[in-house]
């Protein structure tokens, strides 16, 4: 070996050799005929061979001896000219091969071999792909979460702590396929939270079909719920039609106000929902819809249930995350919150700035909203369309607001005691009211208003019960 490298490079070779050693890719050098004089370090680490044990050996019969499937050098030897190839090492490594004829006087007198170790690479590339695609399946994903958060329609405003926790059952429950049932009084926010779990849930993208069963005339509900084909009867279109069930197909089901189904479409309706097919009226034919329902109600359906006005299996089936969202008079907490979210909506709507007085918000945070946030939306909008001034104030709001303002009771006035008589019970309920009102009023005037009586009245009553106003000019202004 010495010999060989002293021949070629005479007093560089040492130097040479610790090249060669040095290199972290294998190199094999042959002579013209393919016999091996030098494989480096790298390369029996490589190759799991040892240098003795190839020295000297010429590669065809390496390769005849299987421990090379094909080989670079002679590849070279064949074409006189540089070749690579991936080589795949039973010990699972991936190489890449470079051979590279030495001409000497034009003659093919070596060939050195580079082997690289790719396998380190090919893995990082694997790994590089594998993250690419990881990132742009994110990437859509929080695109479509983007898309499906934008409307309007599905922002949800809280800060009650009973809405926090409902906020929080919605979030877990959109995203599984599971049916949810909401309940609450009329305008607390049902149909917006239905819509909600649909934009939330893997279907956002297919269609949300809100079926109002109180809406519909019992006789066209069947037809209009399950479809119906050509000539099922008199009045059916020519050539038929699908129903809601059918067009909220890959979609989300949302029967609203569910007690209103009357009986025989309740049967219908658990037929579907345990077989998943539907099958249009006069039609044979039966079709598999894949939805999601959800169903909703402002009535005390377990009463329906009891009056066997709904079925119950129907209403197990449909029950299974059951959600009841409070009336706004019970989660107070949220009314000023609402009220600034209205009055960003409608000034924008409308082109206006309108503000509202902190006496206003309060006086509105006292009334008990019988119509809930539809109720609080529908006399935000009708303020601030109507409004001339900058600010609403409390003469603005609606008389009926006015006077229907709840005044939280220091004592429970059915703790009155029993042995009392009636007119000592009004007496003293009557004193706890005036109490309460002084706490909240500013003027006697204001307390007429919120009480519902004459300004005079209440400085007969105030007198009467021994109760001074704390404000400096006690009087009516
Ligand atoms: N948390 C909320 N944040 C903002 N707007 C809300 C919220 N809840 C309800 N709304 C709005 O209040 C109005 C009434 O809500 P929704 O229609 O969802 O009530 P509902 O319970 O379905 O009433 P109904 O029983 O009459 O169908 C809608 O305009 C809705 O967008
Ligand atoms: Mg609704």
């Amino acid at each position: 070996m010495e010999g060989f490298l002293a021949g070629i490079f005479k007093h560089h070779a040492d130097v040479l050799e610790a090249i060669i050693e040095s290199s972290y890719d294998g190199l094999w050098i042959c002579d013209g005929e393919g016999k091996i004089l030098k494989i480096n370090k790298a390369s029996e680490k490589i190759n799991d061979v040892s240098a003795k044990d190839v020295i000297g050996r010429n590669v065809k019969d390496l390769v005849r001896e299987g421990l090379f499937d094909k080989s670079v050098t002679l590849e070279v030897l064949k074409k006189k000219k540089r070749v690579s190839i991936l080589q795949t090492l039973s010990n699972g490594k991936t190489l890449l091969v470079t051979g590279n004829p030495i001409f000497i006087d034009g003659k093919l007198e070596y060939v050195v071999t580079n082997d690289r170790d790719i396998t380190e690479l090919i893995h990082l590339k694997e790994e590089l792909e594998e993250s690419r695609k990881t990132s742009r399946k994110y990437y859509k994903k929080l695109q479509d979460a983007l898309k499906r958060k934008g409307g309007e329609e599905t922002r949800f405003i809280f800060c009650s702590k009973v809405m926090r926790s409902i906020h929080e059952t919605v979030r877990n429950v959109a995203e599984v396929d599971v049916t949810v049932f909401l309940q609450g009084e009329s305008g607390v926010g049902k149909s917006r939270l239905a819509k909600m779990i649909h934009s939330l849930s893997e279907r956002a993208k297919a269609p949300f079909i809100h079926v109002n069963c109180g809406a519909i005339p019992e006789n066209l509900l069947e037809s209009e719920l399950f479809g119906y084909v050509k000539g099922a009867f008199t009045g059916a279109r020519n050539e038929g039609k699908p129903g809601l069930v059918e067009m909220a197909d890959k979609g989300t089901l949302f029967l609203d106000e569910i007690t209103e189904l009357p009986l025989n479409l309740q049967v219908k309706l658990l037929h579907f929902l345990d077989s998943e097919v539907v099958k249009r009226v006069g039609d044979t034919k039966e079709r598999k819809i894949d939805v999601r329902i959800i169903a909703a109600s402002n009535r005390d359906i377990a009463k329906y249930v009891k009056m066997k006005r709904f079925r119950e299996d129907l209403y197990f089936r449909l029950n299974i995350v059951p959600i009841v969202i409070p009336p706004l008079r019970d989660r107070r907490e949220d009314i000023p919150l609402l009220i600034a979210y209205f009055l960003e909506r409608f000034n924008k709507k409308y082109g206006k700035e309108v503000t509202i007085t902190p006496e206003a918000v309060d006086l509105l945070c006292r009334y008990s909203f019988p119509g809930n946030i539809r109720e609080l939306s529908n006399i935000l909008e009708r303020l601030i369309v109507m409004s001339r001034k900058p600010q609403i104030e409390v003469g603005d709001l609606p008389d009926y607001v006015k006077e229907d303002v709840f005044v939280p009771l220091e004592t429970d006035p059915s703790a009155v005691p029993l042995k009392t008589t009636l007119k000592n019970a009004v007496s003293e309920c009557e004193r706890n009211i005036l109490k309460q009102a002084l706490t909240v009023c500013r003027t006697q005037q204001e307390m007429a208003e919120l009480l519902g009586v004459s300004q005079p009245t209440i400085a007969r009553k105030l007198r009467q019960h021994m109760l001074e106003s704390p404000w400096k000019n006690n009087g009516a202004h």
